[in-house]
């Protein structure tokens, strides 16, 4: 099976440069941004403009459409400020995806930027969330017996104070996704999907705030794969499981300009039997999407060692 990873697409806003940016709170009404979406319209006009990118996202968008997968999971974080408009946008794009192959979402912190935008404006994404809208009614289960691999999409995208992109399971999510772990353990690939990466070393303000107990959970339920994106760069890393490490996999973001941490997209196989996961990252380096060389995902020492294995004849 082949699926296709992108994650922190932050779709661009109009574009004209700072001035035309700054006069959308009187576009939208200035109500629409009696909140945090003031400062994330200066921080997008000042800096996150120049990194978030059309070239970068199209060029991810044509490379699934020429090599179609057989699922595209989204990582969150469409939105920059969780304006209507931005859900419209991302609902064109979904669709899009959506006549390449079946598309399922979580949704990240910016996606929830404001109270109440999710919760409604969120609607448009039903068709690619199982129809999950509020948060204590996910996580979603995709199953796909054909290939031997569940997915089990969490949403972490909880509005949060000003300065704060950090994000919350919740404990309603946590036994359904204990209770979908256990019920899949041995018969499927088990990959969880999450926006906020649940490991100890992201800084306080970007933090999952109850990852412990999902570090805890999938100490003792175990999963065959971690998905997030959040950070913006590409990483891999190892969790504590049942039977040996849980391979995290971090995305890079779908549209970031970026030379040092490189935008792009992740393709991954995954085999049950025998039970094989590579991952072949797609980068956006000197203005193209480039095929980068495979890896099988986990701590960093076994990852060496097994790409070496992947990367052998
Ligand atoms: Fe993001
Ligand atoms: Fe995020």
């Amino acid at each position: 099976m082949e699926i296709a990873f992108l994650t922190d697409l932050h779709l661009p806003l109009p574009a004209g440069g700072p001035a035309a940016l700054l006069r959308l709170p009187w576009t939208f009404g200035p109500r629409a941004f009696a909140n945090k979406r003031a400062s994330g319209l200066l921080s997008w006009a000042l800096r996150r403009s120049r990194r978030h990118r059309h070239e970068v996202l199209d060029a991810v968008l044509a490379d699934i459409a020429r090599d179609p997968p057989d699922l595209i999971l989204v990582g969150g974080d469409l939105c920059n400020l969780a304006l209507p408009e931005e859900f419209e946008a991302a609902r064109e794009l979904l669709e899009r995806l959506d006549g390449i192959a079946p598309v399922r979402l979580v949704p990240g912190n910016h996606d929830a930027y404001v109270p109440g935008a999710l919760e409604t404006y969120g609607r448009l994404w039903a068709p690619w969330t199982e129809g999950r809208v509020v948060r204590d009614d996910w996580p979603w289960l995709c199953d796909l017996p054909q290939y031997g691999v569940a997915v089990i999409g969490l949403s972490t995208a909880v509005p949060r104070p000003w300065g704060d992109a950090g994000g919350e399971i919740g404990e309603a999510q946590l036994r359904r996704l204990e209770e979908a772990l256990a019920a899949f353990a041995g018969e499927r690939l088990r990959v969880v999907l999450l926006h906020h990466p649940p490991h100890e070393r992201t800084s306080a303000h970007k933090r999952l705030a109850d990852r412990r107990a999902l570090l805890d959970l999938l100490a003792r339920r175990g999963a065959e794969l971690v998905l997030c994106g959040h950070l913006h760069r590409l990483e891999t890393d190892g969790l504590p499981g049942p039977d040996g490490p849980v391979p995290l996999l971090q995305g890079p973001s779908a549209s970031q300009l970026d030379e040092r941490r490189p935008g792009g997209y992740l393709r991954l196989r995954l085999a049950a039997a025998p039970r094989r996961l590579v991952v072949e990252p797609r980068l956006f380096r000197d203005g193209a999407l480039r095929a980068e060389g495979p890896f099988t995902p986990g701590p960093p020492a076994a990852a060496a060692a097994r790409t070496a294995e992947v990367a052998a004849p």
